[in-house]
C-alpha cells in the first residue's frame, strides 16, 4: 500500500505533536512494516472498563517461590519464559544440563557465578546475558544466590540483529562477547576437586538423568563456531537519535525466527523540543510483549520495582502512563535496564504466574 494522509498528520513521526494531542502508531511486522501515526485529542489508553481476558497484565515475579526448578511463566510453540534461582552448594559432585527443547537465552538478575561447559568456563554477574545453544551441557556454579529469567528457543536458534547501516561495531561489538575458557576451567575443577557425574536432559519437556563414573568435562582442545557464550549490557551501546525517539527495534540484542530479544538501557533523552520523550503510544498489532524490569528508574511505567513484568498482548494500544508522561519535564537521561521479549505468535499465561498478578494494573493509565 502507498503512503497517504489525511487531516493534520506530522512530517516526522514522534515529533512535532501539537500541544495538548497524542501520537498512536499503528504498526504491522514489529516496526517493520506497514505503519501510521494518527495525531488523536487523547490516547486511546483511556478505557474504563474491559470486559473480557485481553487486557494489560503486571506481574511481581520477586513473590513467586524461589525455587531451583524452571517455573515457566508464558509460553506459545516458538518460546518458553521461565524464572530459576539457584545457590551456592559445598557439594564436590555436581550435576549439569542440557536442554534438547531449544537453545537457552540465561538473563541474570541478580547473583553471580560461572558456567562450566564442555567448551570452557563462562562467568556471570547481574545483567548478563549467557547464549547456551540447544543441547550443550552446562553446570551452573553460583558464588551467590542466583536468579535468571530463561528465555528457550523452540524454533530457532539465536542469531545477532541485523546491524544494517550501523555497521559491525553498534550496538555491541562481537569483541565484547564473553567466550568460554577451557584452561580457567581446567585450573578451577582441579582447584575446588570439583567433578561433574550426571547430566539431567530435558527433551520434550521431561527430564532424564544420565550419570557417569568420571567427570564429563574433560575436553582438552575445541574448534569450530558453535559454542556458548555471554553479553554483559554494560557492553551494550544503546542505539538513540538526539532529534527523535526510536522505536524498541533499535534496542533488538537477540533475533530468533519468532520473536525478539531487546534490552533498555540507560541513555541520554531526546534534545529536540518538540521529540516525545516517553514511549509513544502503540499498537504492535502483530506482537505480544513482555517486558522484565531488571534495574533502575523506569521512568515510562508508575509503581514499579525491580523483578515486575509486564505483559501486553496484541489487540489493543498500550503507552506510558499518565504521571510518567508530567514527570518527564526535567528529565534528561532514562536509568532503566529492562529486557523485552516481543513474540510474533500469542502468549499463554501459567496457572502460577496468575497467583503473582497486580490486578488493576489495567487501570493504571486512567489519570
Ligand atoms: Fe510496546
Amino acid at each position: 500500500m502507498h503512503h497517504y494522509s489525511q487531516g493534520e498528520p506530522t512530517r516526522q513521526g514522534h515529533k512535532g505533536i501539537a500541544e495538548g494531542y497524542y501520537e498512536e502508531e499503528q504498526g504491522l511486522l514489529g516496526f517493520f512494516g506497514p505503519v501510521s501515526h494518527l495525531i488523536k485529542k487523547k490516547p486511546s489508553t483511556r478505557w474504563v472498563e474491559i470486559e473480557g481476558p485481553l487486557r494489560p497484565h503486571m506481574y511481581d515475579l520477586v513473590e513467586l517461590p524461589k525455587s531451583p526448578q524452571w517455573q515457566r511463566l508464558l509460553y506459545n510453540r516458538s518460546v518458553s519464559i521461565y524464572k530459576s534461582c539457584c545457590e551456592p552448594s559445598s557439594n564436590a559432585t555436581l550435576r549439569a544440563a542440557r536442554d534438547a527443547d531449544g537453545d537457552l537465552l540465561y538473563f541474570c538478575h541478580k547473583g553471580s557465578g560461572r558456567i562450566l561447559t564442555e567448551y570452557g568456563l563462562l562467568t556471570y554477574s547481574p545483567g548478563q546475558y549467557i547464549v547456551m545453544p540447544k543441547c550443550l551441557t552446562h553446570c551452573f556454579v553460583p558464588e551467590e544466590k542466583t536468579e535468571f529469567l530463561i528465555i528457550e528457543n523452540h524454533g530457532s536458534h539465536y542469531q545477532e540483529p541485523d546491524r544494517g547501516i550501523v555497521g559491525r561495531h553498534a550496538p555491541y561489538d562481537i569483541n565484547a562477547l564473553g567466550k568460554p575458557d577451557l584452561q580457567a576451567q581446567q585450573e578451577f575443577l582441579s582447584k575446588q576437586g570439583l567433578e561433574i557425574l550426571e547430566v539431567e536432559v530435558k527433551h520434550s519437556g521431561r527430564p532424564t538423568l544420565f550419570r557417569y563414573r568420571e567427570c564429563i568435562m574433560d575436553t582438552v582442545g575445541w574448534k569450530g563456531d558453535l559454542f556458548p557464550y555471554t553479553l554483559h549490557m554494560d557492553h551494550i551501546m544503546p542505539l538513540m537519535s538526539h532529534r527523535v525517539h526510536l522505536p524498541p527495534s533499535a534496542h533488538t540484542t537477540f533475533v530468533a525466527r519468532d520473536f525478539v530479544v531487546c534490552s533498555f538501557l540507560p541513555r541520554p533523552l531526546e534534545q529536540d523540543e518538540d521529540a516525545l520523550k516517553v514511549p509513544f503510544y502503540h499498537q504492535n498489532i502483530d506482537y505480544d510483549e513482555v517486558l522484565f524490569y531488571h534495574d533502575g528508574d523506569f521512568f515510562s511505567r508508575d509503581n514499579l520495582h525491580a523483578g515486575m513484568m509486564s505483559f501486553h498482548p496484541a489487540g489493543f494500544p498500550h503507552g506510558p502512563h499518565p504521571k510518567a508522561v508530567k514527570n518527564i519535564g526535567g528529565k534528561t537521561h532514562t536509568n532503566e535496564y529492562a529486557v523485552m521479549i516481543d513474540t510474533r505468535w500469542p502468549l499463554s499465561v501459567d496457572p502460577q504466574l496468575e497467583s503473582v498478578e497486580l490486578a488493576d494494573y489495567w487501570k493504571s493509565w486512567q489519570e
